[in-house]
């Protein structure tokens, strides 16, 4: 079987797929809360074109896939799209990532369709400071949450994008509650992607205060978690719980990086800190035979810049994160 390497030797076999730009928040480090200039449904790939490009990226390697948004699980249908994927030679692979808005009805019917992993935003467990960040309710988010838990879902990650005077303060309590249900827990670095972004950055903490924080409370011993990402970490008090820190900011890991995005629309980004793009709907429409699209997703990759310049050019990534899915 091939491989997708780019030019800097790096292999790709993780694909995020976005399946819509829309959302039922409207979190403050993402998109403008009046925001509704969406992506045109007639510009949406169809079901059957994602799992055409999907199917061409398994035959070149790739075999774990992410399904994003904005939030998936506004789009009506994503457990029937799951099951085809499931279905695919070499995708071993499938995992979500959701506010957990509409898990209350959906978590069974993901799992069935073969979701294992889970990842999902939680930034407080205060519901006002809960609804000041993302505009939504606290009560049905932690409904859906446990619905997943008791669906059966492993591991279940919590991502709490830290933000100082805002939630940095409730670190300890995301802590206690993780460990009390068993879900992973990752900090999250706050990133200037779109102006939402680099608005919210004001807010920027690095991890490090809150790592420093959390060493005076508990004992903190190095840990390792398969999941391929870029967190790194750490063990609290030898219990099964496992803390991420994502430090996109304070310390990059584009050196590893494994993965490519493609939006509702079908363009594939390659770089979640760049505007690099390739757009694949055009030629999916104009009705290109499987090889050759296999050859445009090598072509792609080939494009793929060698890291994010959060910090040097903070101002280049005017997409918001809704359209890529972090
Ligand atoms: N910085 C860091 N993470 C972000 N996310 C969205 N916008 C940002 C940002 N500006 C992440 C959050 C959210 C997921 C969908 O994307 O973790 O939970
Ligand atoms: Fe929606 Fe996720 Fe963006 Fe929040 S971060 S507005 S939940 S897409």
């Amino acid at each position: 079987m091939s491989e997708l390497v780019d030019p800097f030797g790096r292999k790709i076999h993780y694909l995020r797929l976005s399946v819509t730009d829309r959302c039922d928040l409207r979190c403050q480090y993402c998109m403008p809360e009046g925001f509704s200039d969406f992506e045109e449904p007639e510009d949406w790939l169809s079901f059957e074109e994602i799992t055409r490009v999907v199917r061409a990226f398994a035959e070149l390697g790739t075999h774990r896939i992410r399904i994003t948004g904005g939030e998936p699980l506004v789009r009506k249908g994503i457990p029937e799209l799951v099951e085809g994927l499931a279905a695919l030679p070499g995708i071993d692979d499938l995992s979500l990532s959701t506010n957990a808005t509409r898990l209350r009805k959906l978590a069974g019917p993901l799992h069935a369709a073969g979701i294992r992993r889970l990842n999902v935003s939680l930034d407080s467990l205060d519901p006002d400071t809960y609804r000041r960040i993302t505009k939504g309710r606290l009560d049905k988010v932690l409904d859906g949450l446990m619905a997943a838990k008791a669906a059966g879902f492993a591991p279940i990650k919590i991502n709490m994008v830290v933000m100082k005077g805002i939630n940095d303060h409730e670190a300890e309590a995301m802590v206690e509650f993780c460990m009390e249900h068993g879900f992973t827990l990752r900090f999250i670095e706050t990133m200037p992607v779109g102006d939402t972004g680099r608005e919210a950055s004001a807010q920027y903490i690095g991890l490090d205060v809150i790592r420093a924080r959390l060493a005076e409370r508990y004992t903190l011993t190095d840990g390792h978690l398969s999941g391929g990402g870029p967190a790194r970490y750490v063990r609290v008090n030898d219990s099964p719980l496992h803390i991420g820190f994502i430090t996109p900011m304070s310390q990059h890991f584009c050196d590893t990086c494994n993965r490519v995005r493609l939006s509702a629309d079908g363009t594939l980004y390659l770089c979640l800190g760049q505007d690099d793009h390739y757009a694949l709907r055009p030629l999916l429409r104009a009705g290109i035979g499987d090889a050759e699209l296999r050859e445009h997703i090598a072509h792609a990759i080939s494009l793929k810049p060698e890291r994010h310049e959060f910090r040097e050019a903070p101002g280049k990534v005017v997409r918001f994160m809704s359209m890529t899915g972090g």
